[in-house]
C-alpha cells in the first residue's frame, strides 16, 4: 500500500514538473508579477513569448521598459523592480538581455502571437470603423500609429483599457509577416 501511494507521488511530481517545463506560449493577456508584499515587480504583455516558464526580454534599465528584441520591435512590458530580472551577460544596441520567470499557466499561453489578439479584433473593428472603414494597418509604419491613436482615441472617445488594447492589437499585427 506504502509502496503504490509513493508511486502515485512520484508520478504526480513529474507530471507537476512537465507541465512547467512545458508551459510555453503567448500570453494571453497581460501579466502582473508581484513581491511577497504584494506590490508590482513587473508587467509583462499580451502576446510576450513565454519558454519554459521565462520570458526573454531587452530592457535599457532607466525607463523600465522591455521590449522583445535589441531593435525595440515590440514592447514587452515595464519593470518595476529590476531585481527579478536575471541579466543573461548579452548587450546590443544600448540594451541587456534579461530573462524573467513567468509563471503563467497552460490556458494562459496561445500557441500562436495572432490567437492572443483575436479577441481584441471585434473591438478595433467595432471602435475603428463608425467614422471611415477600418484603416489596413499595414498601410502605416509603426512611428505614424503612436500619433494616429492620439488623435483617434480623441475623436472616439474609448475607455483607457479599450484603447490600451487597440494598440496592442495594432502593435502586434504590425509584427505579422
Ligand atoms: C468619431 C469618428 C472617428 C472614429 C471613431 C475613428 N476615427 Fe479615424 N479618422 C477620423 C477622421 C475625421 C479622420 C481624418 C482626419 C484626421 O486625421 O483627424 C480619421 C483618419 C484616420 C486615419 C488616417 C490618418 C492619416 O494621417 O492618414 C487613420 C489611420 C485612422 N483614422 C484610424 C482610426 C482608428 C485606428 C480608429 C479606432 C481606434 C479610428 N480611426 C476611429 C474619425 C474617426
Amino acid at each position: 500500500m506504502k509502496f503504490i501511494i509513493f508511486i502515485g507521488i512520484f508520478l504526480s511530481t513529474i507530471l507537476i514538473a512537465c507541465s512547467i517545463w512545458s508551459s510555453s506560449g503567448y500570453l494571453r493577456r497581460d501579466f502582473e508579477i508581484r513581491d511577497e508584499k504584494g506590490d508590482v515587480s513587473a508587467v509583462i504583455l499580451l502576446g510576450a513569448y513565454v519558454k519554459d516558464g521565462k520570458v526573454t526580454a531587452w530592457t535599457d534599465c532607466s525607463t523600465g521598459e522591455i521590449f522583445r528584441t535589441s531593435e525595440r520591435d515590440l514592447e514587452y512590458g515595464y519593470l518595476y523592480n529590476s531585481h527579478i530580472a536575471k541579466y543573461t551577460g548579452t548587450e546590443e544596441n544600448g540594451l541587456k538581455e534579461v530573462t524573467i520567470a513567468v509563471s503563467a499557466g497552460k490556458n494562459e499561453l496561445a500557441p500562436t502571437m495572432y490567437e492572443t489578439i483575436a479577441e481584441i479584433e471585434n473591438s478595433y473593428y467595432e471602435h475603428c470603423s463608425s467614422c471611415h472603414a477600418a484603416p489596413i494597418i499595414k498601410h502605416y509604419p509603426k512611428i505614424q500609429w503612436h500619433g494616429i491613436m492620439d488623435s483617434m482615441i480623441h475623436h472616439a472617445s474609448m475607455e483607457d483599457k479599450e484603447s490600451e488594447d487597440i494598440k496592442r492589437y495594432i502593435f502586434i499585427s504590425l509584427q505579422k509577416q
